[in-house]
């Protein structure tokens, strides 16, 4: 029978991405950019996000887009966000259709790809964010519809952030961050406990600390553990540059998530019991009910 250890590895695994994945992703990317350049003066594109950070989760969705405007289409940062972000809807929908909708500070456009009762889809994209962005020095401006104002980014900094805790933490960080986030996609919950899923990868950089303790599970009790003691903190953007990744939540948002984070931190504890009681399969059934379909069975 599998031991904790080899189905936590291959939870690990089984979230990352694979070739499959990444060219089917570039395919996608080339094929927005193809339409996109009739509509549009742009100076380059290329994935970002957790995608390219490697801290994105299954089933592959949201995969994130820059398209770095040309200077000749400058004239949009003087304009309110909406402006940008309507008229790359507008162009999208022609190619698209409703599958093309226009979001915060992107377009999603979903490729009809669904994923099966295991969380599987063909190794293929389920949809992209694609981000109108200018050049700004070396950071980004981007549009925030909801703020109804520009804002800084810089997937660099993130980027190099999220390498130097994953290399502090045994290379582990990325696969607790991926784990974490594919419990935060668990249909269960409804709506997402933590919202945007960027800021548990914000929060790892504090709350997974004092190294790689050795054991998946216990790693995963105390992440949650940590998670619901600082969701109430306010956490900033990592680079210094856009609105706080907190913001995203309201109180009564961060209460829900604070009661869900503990309730997974005791399911973790009931499992490591049922582990240290030998009772092995019944603790591979309880972190598969935690985390979902992909956690290993056998
Ligand atoms: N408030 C912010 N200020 C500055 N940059 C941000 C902010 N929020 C997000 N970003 C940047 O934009 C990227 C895309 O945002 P998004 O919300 O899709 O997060 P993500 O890390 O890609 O997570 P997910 O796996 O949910 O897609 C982030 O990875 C980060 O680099
Ligand atoms: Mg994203």
């Amino acid at each position: 029978m599998l031991t904790l250890d080899e189905a936590f590895r291959k939870f690990k695994s089984r979230l990352e991405l694979n070739e499959k994945e990444t060219t089917n992703a570039s395919n996608r990317q080339q094929e927005v950019r193809d339409y996109l350049d009739t509509k549009f003066k742009i100076d380059r594109s290329f994935l970002t996000g957790s995608y390219a950070r490697w801290t994105k989760t299954k089933p592959l969705k949201d995969v994130d887009i820059f398209f770095v405007m040309k200077a000749s289409e400058n004239h949009y940062v003087s304009k309110a966000p909406s402006v940008i972000l309507t008229d790359f809807h507008d162009a999208l929908v022609q190619k698209y259709g409703d599958r093309a909708r226009k979001q915060n500070r992107s377009i999603n456009v979903d490729f009809g790809v669904k994923a099966d009762s295991e969380d599987n889809t063909d190794y293929r994209v389920i949809s992209v964010d694609i981000v109108p962005a200018f050049d700004q020095g070396s950071d980004f401006q981007i549009p925030d519809n909801e703020l109804g104002k520009w804002i800084g980014t810089n997937p660099k900094i993130h980027a190099d952030k999220a390498v130097a805790a994953h290399q502090a933490y045994s290379n582990e960080w990325k696969g607790l961050v991926r784990m974490v986030k594919y419990w935060n996609n668990n249909p269960k919950h409804g709506d997402k406990p933590i919202k945007p899923s960027f800021l548990i990868e914000v929060m790892a950089m504090q709350c997974l600390h004092g190294g790689w303790g050795g054991a998946f599970d216990r790693e995963m009790q105390g992440f949650f553990a940590t998670l619901a003691d600082r969701i109430f903190d306010e956490w900033p953007d990592p680079a210094g540059l856009g609105p706080a990744i907190s913001d995203g939540m309201n109180h009564a948002r961060k209460q829900r998530a604070q009661t869900l984070l503990k309730t997974a931190e005791r399911e973790a504890t009931l499992a490591i019991n049922l582990a240290r009681q030998g009772r092995n399969g019944e603790a591979l059934r309880a972190w598969r009910e935690l985390f979902g379909p992909k956690f290993p069975l056998s």
